[in-house]
C-alpha cells in the first residue's frame, strides 16, 4: 500500500478511504466484470465504441491502483465468447481497441512492474490482435508485481469443457484413460487460471446482478460487489470503496469464524432428547 500513499496527498478524499483500509487484509486477487460502456455512451448520445474507448481509461486507473496497493492479481473480463453476437462493426472496433490499449499501456505496465497474461480461447482472435497480445505478454513476462489477466474470448463453461478435454487428452496420451479419476485439484490444474489464486473479490459495474459466465469455478467463495457505477465512470475512489466494503464482510468459506455457541455438552445433537424440546414461545 506504500506505493499508493506515495501518489496520494493528505487532502485527497482517496487518502481517507485508503487510510481506513487494513493493509494486511487486502484481497490477493480481484476479478472485474467491466459493464456499462454502452449505457455510458447512450447517456451521452455518442457511439457505443466511445463508451468502450472511455472504459480503457478506467482499466488504466484500476491496474495502476491495484499495482500500487501491492495486490497479487487482477483479472478483467474484456471480451466474452457471447460478445461475438454483437454487430460486426462493434466487434472489430473492440479488437482495434485491444491493440490500442496494448500499444498505449506497455510503458505503464512496465513502470508498474505488471505482468500481463490472457485467458480464453485465444486462437480465435484476429491475427493482428493476437500478435500484439503475445508480444506484450512476452515483454512483461519477467515483471514480478501485479499479474494482470485479460479474459478474452472467454467463457467459464468453455473453460470447464476445455479443462475436462485436456484431462482426457493427457490420460489418453499416457495410455491411462481407463484409470482417469478427476479430482477438484486436477480439474483446477487444467483450467486456464492454473497457478492463479481464486478471486477473493468479484466486482461488477452497472448494477447487473449476474456473473455472466465469468470464472464460474473460481468464484465459488468470492465476495461479490455490485455497483451502479458504469465502467467508464469507475474511479480509484470506487475501487477503494469496494475494498472497504470487502474488509467489512465476514468470509466464512462455508465454516464458522465466530466462536460457535456450544451445543449440549459439545455432543452430537440428539433430536430424540425431550429435554431439547423447543419451547412453545418459539
Ligand atoms: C461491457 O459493456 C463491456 C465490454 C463488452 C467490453 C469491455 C471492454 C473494455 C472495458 C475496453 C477494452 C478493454 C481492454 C482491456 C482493452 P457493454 O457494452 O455490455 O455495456 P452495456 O451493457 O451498457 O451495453
Amino acid at each position: 500500500m506504500k506505493e499508493l500513499f506515495k501518489v496520494l496527498s493528505q487532502g485527497d478524499p482517496d487518502w481517507s478511504i485508503a487510510a481506513r483500509l487494513d493493509p494486511r487484509r487486502l484481497p490477493a486477487h480481484i476479478a472485474i466484470i467491466m459493464d456499462g460502456n454502452g449505457r455510458w455512451a447512450k447517456q451521452r448520445n455518442i457511439p457505443r465504441i466511445m463508451g468502450h474507448r472511455a472504459g480503457v481509461n478506467s482499466v488504466r486507473t484500476v491496474v495502476e491502483t491495484c499495482a500500487q496497493l501491492g495486490l497479487e492479481a487482477l483479472t478483467l473480463y474484456a471480451f466474452s465468447v457471447e460478445n461475438w453476437k454483437r454487430p460486426r462493426t462493434e466487434v472489430e472496433s473492440l479488437w482495434r481497441l485491444l491493440r490500442f490499449y496494448l500499444r498505449r499501456e506497455l510503458e505503464n505496465l512496465m513502470r508498474n512492474n505488471v505482468r500481463l497474461t490472457a485467458i480464453g480461447r485465444l486462437d480465435a482472435l484476429p491475427v493482428a490482435a493476437r500478435k500484439e497480445l503475445d508480444a506484450v505478454i512476452a515483454k512483461t513476462s519477467s515483471n514480478r508485481g501485479l499479474r494482470l489477466t485479460l479474459a478474452i474470448n472467454y467463457s467459464g463453461r468453455a473453460e470447464l469443457v476445455d479443462a475436462v478435454n485436456s484431462l482426457l487428452e493427457n490420460a489418453r496420451l499416457r495410455g491411462k484413460l481407463d484409470q482417469l479419476e478427476v479430482t477438484e485439484r486436477s480439474l483446477d490444474d487444467h483450467l486456464y487460471t492454473a497457478g492463479l489464486k481464486d478471486p477473493d473479490l468479484l466486482i461488477r459495474t452497472s448494477g447487473e446482478m449476474r456473473v455472466s459466465n465469468f470464472l464460474l469455478w473460481q468464484i465459488a467463495y468470492s465476495e461479490l460487489y455490485v455497483t451502479e457505477t458504469l465502467w467508464p465512470d469507475f474511479s480509484r475512489t470506487d475501487l477503494l470503496e469496494a475494498l472497504y466494503e470487502y474488509q467489512n464482510r465476514e468470509r466464512r468459506f462455508g465454516g464458522l469464524t465466530r466462536t460457535p455457541v456450544p451445543l449440549v455438552d459439545e455432543e452430537v445433537f440428539d433430536f430424540e432428547d425431550e429435554a431439547l424440546e423447543i419451547p412453545a414461545a418459539y
